[in-house]
């Protein structure tokens, strides 16, 4: 079976978490590196939670480079930062200091050469400074890029504020330069991942699997459960991330729609707005966008992967 060459450029961050994990369980995808990126955390905590995921699966073939610590317009904070994956982006449970080093390269330059290397598809669940810097540095690379997958974005409804989601408005300088590159891009806006979820029998799924992997999910999943609860009226929590690996594993599972997508980086309300125009005229756009899911489907294929890890 030919393997799909990835990337994952994360700010874990438990969502980020399970993605990782599901990636690292799927013989469909040769993931060769995460690089960080700050987001959910500072980069030092993604960076570090980023190193303690790979410990956790046990591969070690998998190599943590850092990139930026800021976003292009500088440094972000936002109300309530901590409450969604806890102040050390992982749910605040204790870990034993990770052995696996960090790589010595900084993760745009990692990037680049691995673009350079063969074809290459990046999964991005952060904000997408490093792509942003990427471009910057390299403008060419773009043509060279397999694929694009991105979770960010909303159609009609944000979650940092009414308009923005987290991943753009946490650096929209970046996002519009990634919209507006030739690579093709296959986005996951909240519309597309508030339908995929986990529920108190998955989390004890997971707890009972008896693994250590199993454990850590769940453990990490419960105060994102008590966040959901608060914020959303319900425990069930949303896999926003891991739907960008999903769709590597199986592309009809995730019904898509070509899009144009431009991101708002002045507006007074709505910096950080996703502008996706779903108009007839662009059905064979380069860059599509998720638009249904199945959650049963997913959820079962969470629960196998995650189960094979000893
Ligand atoms: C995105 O923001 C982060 O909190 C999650 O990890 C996900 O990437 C959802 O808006
Ligand atoms: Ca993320």
């Amino acid at each position: 079976m030919a393997r799909t060459r990835v990337v994952i450029d994360t700010d874990p961050g438990v969502d980020d978490a399970v993605a990782i994990l599901l990636a690292l369980a799927s013989p469909e995808l040769e993931v060769l590196a995460l690089t960080t990126v700050a987001g959910n955390s500072d980069l030092e905590k993604t960076t570090l939670n980023a190193r303690r995921l790979v410990e956790l699966s046990q591969r070690f073939d998998v190599v943590v480079a850092a990139g930026c610590a800021e976003a292009i317009a500088g440094a972000v904070r936002y109300e309530g930062e901590g409450d969604v994956h806890g102040i050390d982006g992982l749910g605040d449970l204790q870990w034993d200091s990770p052995n696996v080093p960090l790589h010595d390269e900084h993760a745009v330059e990692l990037l680049f050469r691995l673009i350079s290397e063969g074809p290459l598809t990046i999964v991005a669940i952060g904000p997408l400074t490093n792509l942003g810097v990427l471009l910057e540095r390299y403008p060419d690379c773009a043509a060279l890029v397999e694929r694009v997958v991105i979770m960010g974005g909303a159609s009609f409804e944000g979650n940092v504020s009414p308009a923005a989601e987290f991943n753009i408005w946490a650096d929209p300088e970046a996002a519009q330069m990634v919209f507006a590159a030739s690579w093709p891009i296959t986005l996951m806006p909240l519309d597309l991942t508030h339908q995929a979820s986990l529920n108190d029998d998955d989390l004890a799924y997971f707890s009972g699997l008896n693994t250590e992997v199993g454990r850590r999910v769940a453990d990490m999943l419960e105060p994102y459960a008590r966040f959901h609860e608060v914020w959303y009226q319900q425990r069930e929590v949303f896999m926003h991330d891991a739907m960008a690996v999903y769709e590597l594993l199986d592309a009809s599972a995730i019904t898509k729609q070509g899009v144009e997508v431009s991101v708002e980086t002045s507006g007074t309300y709505s910096r950080g707005a996703t502008w996706i125009d779903r108009r007839h005229q662009h059905a064979n756009s380069r860059t599509q966008v998720g638009v249904s899911v199945d959650n049963a489907t997913f959820v079962e294929l969470l629960r196998t992967r995650l189960s094979t890890y000893r």
